[in-house]
């Protein structure tokens, strides 16, 4: 069942140990967590490093030694988000509760700070970075414009995007993958040629449902913004990080007035979140490391890892879709259609979307739950869904988020579950 760019069979086994419930709920019922795109299965060292952190009550900012040490431990959380996560050696890390806090935040003061008359966003935005954009292009009599899906591949093209930019283009968003279809988007040819229409475009990048299956690179993009939020990459809740890029960094924002300009911490860090992130990181680099034993090099590890992740997802993503073990896959399944179903693999992260013939997704998100399988519906009623689930003619989908921990066995139980699901219409 496992084919050759997947993890092995042992070493699969070795991954699932390292993370909280991959195959029993909190009541030690069994389960299958399919609904990582709302918050992902977490990695006990991440979860484990910030209780031990955030027992300490010393506070990071202060001059005794153990402030001193979780002082020192924030930096190196901070450093390696940069460097390793982000791969950036200018610009600066910017922490926050949410990613939606910084979305809200940062387009606030690109606007205000940006000339043209204009702003480009993609239809499939998280509502965070649509509702900001809609919410400050009013307020600065700026035209909003959006870029529609491609129903076939479940994104936006990059000649629809760029066909909106003009040289009063003051803003563009487009995030790096959709968190209802996994579409990829080409965020590099995005940035280069939006740029070659307006030098001076700031250009804000989504990468919160990307992150946890793909690497991130906003430097090399030529993005101004690359956000995302731990609690979808095996991390903890409560924390959103995003990299500014130097001119951005230079804008005037909240902060004491006695600090520098380049600071964009408010209030007291919390080490307990660094340190809890830096073991994601180190989880990732032990997966490159497998792969490449002799590099030493953070970054280049972290995307072998990250490459590792992603190749064993693929695998996954094909099951889903083909079948795997004598179960037919979604695309063959009788009183199923697989939605935003784009051929190319490679462009899309393990994530999809179902709709049954005679099933609403509520009633099939329940009928999976008492299989044991959790899923997530994607409904017209719900404010962040209505506006993804109408662009692509849909009355609402389930929406089916495995991660790397899972196994073609897992995918073959999902599979059966999908054929009794659909006997019941
Ligand atoms: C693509 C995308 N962007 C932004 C967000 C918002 O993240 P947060 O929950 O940290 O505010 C989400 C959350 O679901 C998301 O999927």
């Amino acid at each position: 069942m496992y084919t050759e760019k997947m993890f092995t069979e042992k070493e699969l086994a070795h991954i699932r140990e390292q993370f909280y419930y991959t195959d029993k709920d909190y009541y030690g019922r069994d389960r299958l967590f399919f609904d990582n795109a709302g918050g992902s299965l977490r990695l006990k060292k991440a979860e484990e490093e910030f209780r031990r952190i955030d027992s300490i009550p010393d506070a990071s900012e202060h001059s005794n030694v153990l402030a001193l040490e979780l002082a020192a431990l924030e930096d190196r959380g901070r450093g390696w988000i940069r460097e390793v996560v982000f791969n950036a050696e200018s610009g600066v890390i910017y922490p926050a509760y949410t990613a939606s806090q910084i979305a809200m935040e940062m387009i606030q003061i690109i606007l205000e700070n940006a000339s043209g008359n204009n702003v480009v966003i993609t239809r499939l935005e998280h509502p965070s970075v649509y509702d900001a954009a809609v919410m400050y292009s009013r307020k600065h009599g700026m035209e909003l414009r959006v870029a529609d899906v491609n129903k076939e591949t479940g994104g936006v093209d990059t000649e629809t995007i760029l066909s909106l930019v003009d040289k009063d283009t003051a803003l563009l968003c487009c995030m790096a993958a959709s968190n209802i279809s996994g579409y990829i988007f080409e965020t590099e040819r995005i940035c280069r040629e939006a740029r070659k229409i307006n030098p001076d475009i700031y250009i804000y990048v989504d990468a919160v449902q990307h992150a946890a299956h793909g690497l991130l690179d906003p430097e090399k993009w030529g993005a101004d913004v690359t956000s995302f939020a731990p609690y979808k990459f095996f991390g903890i809740r409560g924390f959103g990080l995003a990299w500014l890029s130097d001119r951005v960094n230079r804008f005037e924002h909240h902060r004491l007035l006695g600090k520098e300009l380049d600071d964009w911490e408010i209030g007291s860090p919390a080490p307990a979140q660094f340190a809890s992130f830096s073991e994601v990181i180190r989880y990732v680099i032990s997966l490159g490391q497998k792969k490449e034993p002799e590099e030493k090099d953070r970054r280049r590890l972290f995307e072998a890892g990250m490459h590792r992740i992603a190749d064993h997802e693929r695998g996954l993503l094909k099951m889903m879709l083909e079948g795997v073990d004598g179960m037919p896959g979604l695309r063959y399944m009788p009183g199923v259609t697989v939605r935003m179903d784009g051929r190319d693999l490679t462009r899309r992260d393990l994530i999809l979307g179902i709709e049954f013939d005679g099933l609403s997704c509520e009633k099939a998100v329940k009928e999976y739950e008492k299989r044991g399988i959790i899923t997530f519906e994607r409904a017209l009623s719900s404010l962040y869904s209505r506006r993804m689930v109408e662009a692509f003619d849909s009355k609402g989908m389930v929406r089916l988020s495995p991660l790397h921990v899972n196994s073609p066995m897992d995918i073959w139980r999902f599979l059966v579950a999908t054929q009794e699901i659909a006997g019941l219409q």
